[in-house]
């Protein structure tokens, strides 16, 4: 195991670390750097570990009652709050190494099974949840999700 997937499966341990049942999490490839992620590989590489079980009251994918109001509140804001992390939720699902552009897809492809039509961020949508980015991180002010070593902006 290279040092990076040792130092990616260690955040993500740690993240999963309340999980009764530590979920079997993949680790992404490193030498397939060429393209972004889809959102469903994103998915199935990281979120599904939460997101499928509804580990710490996380919404799970498919459950169109619990989606509904984030589907709601928009996919800009959303995806800034997951981003950002929020209660259960660890900073980027916990995975360092996400692109925002990824996340974002991984955000969208799990509203689709729930019931939204989002699509991929283009980048007029990036720009927008960058900037409900910076407003969830002054409306935290105490930063006690931002503490979290995975948080790079
Ligand atoms: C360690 C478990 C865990 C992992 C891994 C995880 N999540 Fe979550 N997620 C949660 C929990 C718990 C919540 C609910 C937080 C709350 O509302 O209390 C949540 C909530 C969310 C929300 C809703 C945010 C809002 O505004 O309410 C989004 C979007 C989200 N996650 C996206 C993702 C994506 C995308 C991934 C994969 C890249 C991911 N999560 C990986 C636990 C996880």
């Amino acid at each position: 195991m290279s040092y990076r997937s040792f130092v990616v499966l260690t955040a993500l341990s740690l993240a999963l670390g309340a999980c009764s049942q530590p979920p079997v999490v993949g680790t992404f490839d490193q030498t397939a750097t060429s393209g972004l992620k889809s959102g469903e590989q994103v998915y199935q590489n990281v979120c599904i570990a939460c997101h499928s079980t509804g580990v710490a009251n996380a919404p799970k994918s498919g459950d169109g009652e619990r989606w509904r109001e984030l589907i709601a509140e928009g996919q800009s804001v959303v995806t800034a709050h997951g981003w950002v992390g929020l209660r259960g939720m660890p900073p980027r699902g916990g995975q360092p190494d996400l692109t925002l552009e990824e996340f974002a897809r991984a955000v969208a492809w799990m509203a689709r099974s729930s019931g939204a039509t989002w699509q991929d961020p283009d980048a007029a949508l990036l720009a927008e949840i960058r900037k409900e980015e910076k407003k969830r991180i002054e409306e935290l002010g105490n930063k006690s999700q931002l503490d979290d070593a995975s948080y790079r902006p």
